[in-house]
């Protein structure tokens, strides 16, 4: 490359960067060029041919199309599995004190899922019988009362109700709340791990790059107390093959949970009804104060 070549590419990198400064909001600015400075940059180190721009555009194309605006999200899984979703989760949730961990969101969240008793079976299709209790508090160890727990699970065919429309309304889903001592239970099966959708554009990435598509076996949570940051999380099951290689870097120490084996009864289980041994896992989620 020559030196003239060099003061052309510079040139125009600067010109595009240069057309949104006089953009009125100082943060859209801010966004805006960085986005273009980082992309040209990326241009100019790969030095993109006029092919592989092409295909980069059929992909994100591909990408769009795949959406279908209800349960299949294909930017989401893109940014998941490119790490974008954890590190956005990263730099918004740095201060947590001893709040609860947080994790990315996923595509499959449904809302308006129906309202469930303390200890209500959400689970229609089989599975290993589970109960999932534990308690939500504030930072320092007051339980909170009322707090509402989002919870979504995949079926044991590793797919989510709504993905897969076989399944009955509502299945692996519902809205749980604290009662007055901050106790929640669930009953539902032990999550299984899965395979994100591999069938769109996503899917042939990962196959590319000779990644696997796992995700290790979780259980989702939103939780929403007034007063209180969202708290967005997962439970991972602590003896799962893919706690080391989740295909979207959502693991963490501290949301690994063991499904104790074969437990009889407790002081719950009677009073749901639990005659049969059912695994058990239990958790306390912190919030953390708005
Ligand atoms: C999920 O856990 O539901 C999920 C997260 C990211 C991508 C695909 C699925
Ligand atoms: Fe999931």
């Amino acid at each position: 490359m020559t030196d003239q070549d060099k003061t052309v590419e510079t040139l125009i990198s600067e010109q595009a960067v240069n057309s949104f400064s006089a953009a009125p909001d100082a943060r859209y600015r801010q966004i805006m060029q960085s986005l273009v400075r980082h992309l040209h940059a990326f241009v100019s180190d790969v030095a993109l041919t006029e092919q592989e721009w092409f295909e980069g555009i059929r992909f994100l194309t591909e990408t769009g199309h795949k959406c279908d605006g209800l349960v299949r999200q294909e930017f989401i899984l893109l940014s998941d599995t490119l790490g974008v979703s954890m590190l956005v989760d990263a730099i918004n949730h740095r201060h947590s004190a001893n709040a609860t961990e947080t994790t990315v969101f996923g595509p499959f969240f449904i809302e308006g899922m129906p309202e469930r008793e303390f200890g209500e079976n959400m689970a229609f299709t089989p599975g290993e019988t589970a109960l999932v209790r534990g308690r939500v508090v504030d930072t320092q160890g007051n339980p909170l009362a009322g707090a509402v727990l989002d919870v979504w699970q995949t079926a044991d065919n590793g797919q989510y109700s709504g993905q897969d429309t076989e399944q009955p309304f509502g299945n692996l889903r519902g809205r749980y709340r604290t009662d007055p001592d901050g106790y929640f239970a669930i009953r539902t099966i032990v999550p299984v791990c899965y395979p994100i959708p591999t069938d769109g554009p996503v899917g042939r990435m990962l196959n590319a790059a000779n990644r696997h598509p796992w995700r290790p076996a979780h259980l989702h949570f939103m939780i929403d107390a007034p007063g209180y940051r969202k708290l967005v999380t997962h439970l991972f099951n602590h003896d799962d093959p893919y706690l080391e290689s989740d295909a979207v870097f959502g693991v963490k120490q501290s949301l690994q949970v063991i499904y104790e084996d074969r437990v009889v009864h407790d002081d719950l289980s009677a009073r749901l009804g639990m005659n049969l041994p059912f695994k058990r896992a239990c958790y306390e989620f912190v919030m953390e104060a708005e």
